[in-house]
């Protein structure tokens, strides 16, 4: 492992059915006011809300409520949150829900108190909040498997006005949730769409930090066994979505996919997440289906840049035998299979089923970010013909 690094990670985590718990336990460290954040209303139909409420109450809090934070939440709504905050003088955000929730709160706990328009400020100069400036304490009550928001600094904001969509890391450790609840069995009620959208989600953020680098690095390895820990997963959670095992290892392996551990040490690639996010800039798509979408044209793409990573990806995670074959044959196998699988969680496996059309392409490939950590640098070019071979 040729990288250096600093690893922490301050998020303390409750797993399991009865980590709500770890909620009541947690909210005497905070002070009465909390501002609870949860979006459409499937906690209201699945009895989280109510389960919530009533903790909050045991505990004397005085609430105050942000709903109807939207899949892929905007920068208007990211306004009426802070405002929400600032108004209320929350103590505590509370995210109740899947990444959309738990990225606006941590958005809205940097902005609720900054003079400066936050969409400039966070998601497109990128700056990192002050020493001084006051952030509100974050955390979160998982709904949904998937982001890895419950255990990273990480914000991801639309901007429908500009066809923007752009996630801010935060490097300042106040960002993190504080802590998160998860429980399993409070994801049962997500729709199979949804759950489909999550897995190929955390699975591709594990592809994310893996198809970098040519050294031997134990965060490789650690990869491999996580991906192999989504595909024996979701093979069972899809036909039985109660299956307590399969969904809290995918809630498990979720939060390790994005929680920066496997990351450490390594240049990473997030090419598929920029061109992800311009299509869900474009669309609005679920996010795990913008992924989902643009990954084969984008991995056929890389695979020669990175033949031996990925020749070991065919191996290791999907058990393809290589005797016999050229190293070019064996990678393609192991993306033949991972193709396969995709098609069995039922994920979008091009943009057009998403609403995008080719008159959108100059603009989506406009609002793709290069970054420069995988295989390959990509031209503008690539950009676009990777985006024109997903159509
Ligand atoms: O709005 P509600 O009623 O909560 O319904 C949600 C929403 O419609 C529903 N849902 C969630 N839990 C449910 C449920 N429905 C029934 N039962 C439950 N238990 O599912 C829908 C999707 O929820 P959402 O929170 O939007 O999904 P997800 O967790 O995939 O979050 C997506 C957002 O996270 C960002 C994405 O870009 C997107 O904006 N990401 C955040 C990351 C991070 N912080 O590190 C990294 C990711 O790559 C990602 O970009
Ligand atoms: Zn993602």
């Amino acid at each position: 492992m040729l990288g250096a690094f600093t690893y922490h990670n301050p998020t303390k985590l409750y797993v399991g059915s009865d980590s709500l718990e770890g909620l009541a336990r947690e909210l005497p460290h905070y002070g009465k006011k909390v501002l609870l954040v949860y979006g459409g209303g499937s906690i209201k139909k699945n009895g989280i809300y109510d389960r919530v409420m009533e903790i909050l109450k045991r505990a004397e809090k005085e609430v105050t409520e942000v709903s109807g934070v939207m899949p892929n939440p905007t920068s208007d709504k990211l306004l009426e949150g802070a405002r929400a905050a600032r108004e209320s003088e929350a103590d505590l955000i509370l995210a109740v829900g899947g990444g959309s929730c738990c990225d606006f709160s941590k958005a809205v706990a940097v902005s609720a108190y900054c003079h400066d328009d936050p969409w400039e400020k966070f998601f497109i100069r990128f700056e990192e909040p002050k020493a001084e400036d006051r952030i509100i304490p974050v955390a979160c009550v998982l709904t949904m498997a998937g982001t890895g928001s419950e255990m990273n600094a990480g914000a991801v904001i639309t901007n429908p006005h500009k066809k923007l969509k752009i996630g801010h890391v935060f490097s300042d450790e106040r960002v993190f949730p504080k802590f998160s609840i998860l429980n399993p069995t409070f994801t049962y009620t997500l729709p199979k769409r949804q759950m489909a959208a999550g897995i190929y989600d955390m699975f591709n953020h594990i592809c994310e930090q893996y198809f970098s680098g040519h050294d031997d690095n134990t965060s490789d390895y650690l990869s491999e066994g996580l991906m192999r820990s989504v595909i024996a997963s979701s093979t069972v959670a899809m036909k039985n979505p109660e299956n307590y095992e399969a969904r809290s290892n995918l809630m498990w392996t979720a939060t390790w996919a994005l929680n920066t551990l496997i990351g450490e040490g390594k240049t990473q690639d997030w090419m598929v997440h920029m061109l992800g996010q311009a299509v869900g800039a474009y669309t609005n798509a679920t996010h795990g289906m913008t992924l989902s979408a643009v990954s084969m044209a984008y991995y056929r793409f890389l695979m020669p840049y990175g033949l031996a990573k990925f020749k070991r990806f065919a191996i290791n995670v999907w058990g393809v035998l290589p005797d016999g074959k050229t190293d070019a044959a064996i990678a393609r196998e192991g993306l033949a299979d991972m193709e396969t699988w995709m098609r069995s969680l039922g994920v979008a496996m091009n943009i057009s089923e998403l609403g995008a059309t080719a008159d959108m392409l100059e603009g989506m490939t406009d609002a793709t970010f290069i970054l420069k950590g995988g295989y390959k640098v990509m031209t503008r070019e690539e950009v676009r013909e990777v985006l024109r071979a997903s159509l």
